[in-house]
């Protein structure tokens, strides 16, 4: 049979680091010693008071649907954490708990974006805001994130981008695959022209717990006027070591949520019912695990800091969050693509080409430090040894 699939599959490519990725297993499947510093993903064990909470959940039975909008007592915990950790006023009413940021993401595209509608999103950035819109047959506009501006916006450039189109400005704080956090000062001109505009904020915050060097991390929702144009993106799967898990929320004004229940109503229904009881006790009672894994994160990215800028021909700004280093390789005069190639063959590391973040990422190489620290040392050692063979 010949499958015609719809047309909208035109903008769902398969993505392109999958190149890469396929040959760093081939590699480690011959027994190959692959380091792997691609994955977005904590290598930490979900906190055991999490799995406890998931297990006493199954054993009282708690295996049914729940309410589309979530378990009442985790959308009231989620709205208290919120408000207690990003200076908002969220309501139990205002949560909407989803299989992951990535369902919370659609479901928020998919609620307010029609044909032709603008979204304006960062380049570089985590890929699903490039192709969840166009899927839904809007279009995304990209504005540019620079490592000389340390990733803030430039907003000569985003309002430029403007049009009558624009509906929507999405923003990831802190950034994949940047590891950039905004500021204050970028925040509040952004707000002022999100109202200005009367546009729709999305801000995925799932990285907002893992910040680093004494960094502020300020929700866009928490500035004046903000609230009711802002869908505010979490989870857990980064803080809590709980990708798996699949869980997310959003939190904005009743009548979005309203909006964005129903695309979850017919393709989700709801979250698990005992991974949301799990994640009461990971927001009521998790604090110190969070911190430890925060300060370890610090630690290995203290090292890998230092140790990539120690590299001749490589540099690497300080990032302040999530658990991204955006290296620039820019003086080898090779792609991206090229390089994380040269790397996976010569140096055994897997890593991800900047580039498949959007254009603004090329000459640059994405690396994660949810890997273990004696790894990220002998990754340097490897890059340096690969970098002067290249450089003979
Ligand atoms: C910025 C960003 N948002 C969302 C996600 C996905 O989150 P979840 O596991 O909650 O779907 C990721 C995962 O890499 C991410 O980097």
């Amino acid at each position: 049979m010949e499958y015609k699939t719809a047309k909208r599959m035109d903008s769902l490519p398969f993505s392109e680091i999958r190149a890469v990725m396929e040959k760093a297993t081939k590699m480690q499947q011959a027994g190959e010693n692959v380091i792997h510093l691609e994955i977005g993903r904590p290598d930490f064990d979900t906190p055991e008071k999490i799995k406890e909470a998931a297990y006493e959940s199954l054993k009282a039975g708690h295996v049914f649907y729940t309410s589309n909008y979530g378990t009442p007592a985790l959308r009231k915990e989620i709205a208290e954490w919120e408000n207690a950790h990003h200076g908002t006023d969220y309501a139990a009413e205002e949560v909407l708990v989803t299989v992951g940021v990535g369902e919370a993401t659609y479901a928020s595209m998919a609620a307010f974006l029609e044909d032709g509608d603008e979204v304006l999103v960062p380049n570089p950035v985590w890929l699903n805001y490039i192709h969840v819109p166009s899927s839904l047959g809007a279009v995304p506009v990209t504005y540019s994130l620079k490592e000389e501006n340390d990733y803030q916006i430039d907003f000569e450039e985003l309002e430029s981008k403007l049009s009558d189109k624009t509906k929507m400005i999405v923003i990831v704080n802190p950034s994949n695959p940047t590891g950039g956090v905004f500021s204050r000062e970028t925040l509040e001109k952004l707000s002022e022209i999100a109202i200005k505009n009367d546009l729709l904020v999305v801000a995925d915050e799932i990285y907002s717990q893992l910040v680093y060097d004494g960094t502020e991390h300020v929700s866009i929702a928490s500035l004046p006027g903000m609230k009711e144009r802002t869908i505010t993106l979490g989870g857990f799967s980064k803080a809590y070591s709980m990708t798996g898990w699949r869980l997310g929320y959003m939190c904005a004004p009743k009548e979005v949520i309203q909006a964005c229940v129903r695309v979850h109503q017919y393709t989700i229904t709801c979250a698990s019912s005992f991974v949301q009881d799990a994640a009461i006790t990971a927001l009521r009672d998790c604090a110190d695990d969070v911190e430890a894994m925060r300060q370890e994160y610090q630690r290995r990215k203290d090292y890998m800091v230092k140790a990539l800028n120690d590299i001749d021909g490589i540099s690497c700004n300080n990032p302040h969050g999530a658990f991204y280093i955006f290296v620039n390789i820019k003086s080898f005069g090779m792609s991206s693509f090229e390089m994380a190639e040269y790397l996976l063959e010569h140096a055994k590391v897997a890593l991800v080409p900047g580039a498949a973040f959007g254009s603004e990422g090329e000459g640059y190489l994405r690396i994660s430090y949810a890997c273990s620290y004696e790894d990220l040392q002998e990754a340097a050692a490897r890059i340096k040894k690969a970098v002067e063979d290249l450089k003979k």
